[in-house]
């Protein structure tokens, strides 16, 4: 597991405010009831000494103990017999006034025997997913939802569908950089977040975030930096186990975009955290666009996949 820390820190604290709403919700129904019935709140005085009580009972000697306790305990199931009748006798439910959790399995600690619960798994992945920028995307782009039918070499698409599933399988052994080729409509974005989608979903960070923004995040920490500031919020493309650039070549070249991408390329090698790029660019227009230091990197770092065929989102319409 390698959730990014502002995602668990997120959810953390939900859960923590999700604690906090219950007890203060079931306090307020406490206080409801007693004003109601009295006679609960004489009850609860009561049950509330049993500890005391028992003690009391322990430091009265060994002679005739077992009996003070048995009498004790009886005593104890009669006051809780009394409550319920008294709450089911004036309209209320048996547990109107028990804390009541939002998942009763881990009692909205997101854990229980040492396991993590499930409603914390859901809503960290759902977080991550929001944090990785692909929330809307996931709903329609998986890899159940890719048909390799639509492509006229629906054979050699296979094949790239096959390499994606591989990819997500074999992450954690093979860190491969991978950049994604060819003309709009292909499906090059939706296999991105097909791997995005199934990566986080066992427990990877992912950043997926569109060349542009990458270096606009980049610009607004230039500014941060100068007048002081929270973390930068670049740090994520230089430290997530899988960064996603989505339109490689769209965005405003410049050369501080340029340094930006050496930056993110040449940092992430050498930490051995993969990239996959995609791009509507060929080989030469990348190198005229970029210098040799990125495009020698891109050629030779990179396992290039190439999309060709009629665009998707017509081939749908038709169909
Ligand atoms: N193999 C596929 N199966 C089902 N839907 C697909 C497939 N490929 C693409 N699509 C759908 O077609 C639309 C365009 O695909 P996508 O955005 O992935 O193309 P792209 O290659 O990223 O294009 P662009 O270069 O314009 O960004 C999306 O709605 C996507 O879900
Ligand atoms: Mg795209
Ligand atoms: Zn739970």
């Amino acid at each position: 597991m390698s959730y990014s820390r502002k995602c668990i820190n997120i959810v953390n604290e939900e859960f923590e405010a999700k604690r906090l709403k219950n007890e203060s919700q079931r306090q307020a129904r406490l206080n409801e009831a007693y004003s109601a019935l009295p006679e609960l709140e004489k009850i609860d005085k009561e049950l509330s000494k049993t500890g005391v009580n028992a003690m009391a009972c322990a430091m009265g000697g060994k002679e005739g103990l077992s009996e003070r306790l048995n009498a004790l305990k009886e005593r104890n199931l009669e006051l809780q017999r009394a409550r319920a009748e008294l709450l089911l006798s004036t309209g209320y439910a048996e547990d109107y006034t028990d804390l009541k959790y939002d998942c009763p399995i881990c009692q909205d600690y997101g854990a229980y025997n040492g396991k993590m619960c499930s409603c914390y798994k859901t809503r960290i992945i759902e977080e991550q997913f929001k944090q990785s920028g692909i929330s809307s995307l996931v709903k329609t782009q998986s890899f159940e939802t890719f048909s390799v039918d639509l492509y006229e070499n629906c054979e050699e698409m296979k094949e790239l569908y096959n390499y994606a599933v591989n990819y997500v399988k074999n992450f954690d052994k093979i860190k491969e950089n991978v950049l994604l080729v060819g003309g709009t409509g292909l499906g090059k974005t939706h296999i991105s977040t097909a791997i995005a989608k199934a990566l986080i979903e066992s427990g990877h960070n992912v950043v997926f975030e569109c060349a542009q923004n990458v270096f606009f995040d980049f610009e607004s920490d230039r500014f941060l930096d100068r007048f002081g500031g929270e973390e930068p919020v670049s740090t994520k493309y230089l430290d997530c186990d899988l960064l996603i650039i989505d339109d490689l070549g769209a965005e405003n070249i410049s050369a501080f975009s340029v340094s930006c991408l050496y930056n993110i390329i040449n940092t992430r090698l050498n930490k051995n955290l993969p990239i996959i790029a995609s791009t509507n660019f060929s080989s030469k227009e990348l190198r005229q666009k970029y210098h040799d230091r990125i495009t020698s990197r891109l050629f030779g770092e990179f396992n290039i996949k190439m999309f060709q065929g009629k665009d998707i989102r017509q081939v749908k319409k038709t169909k």
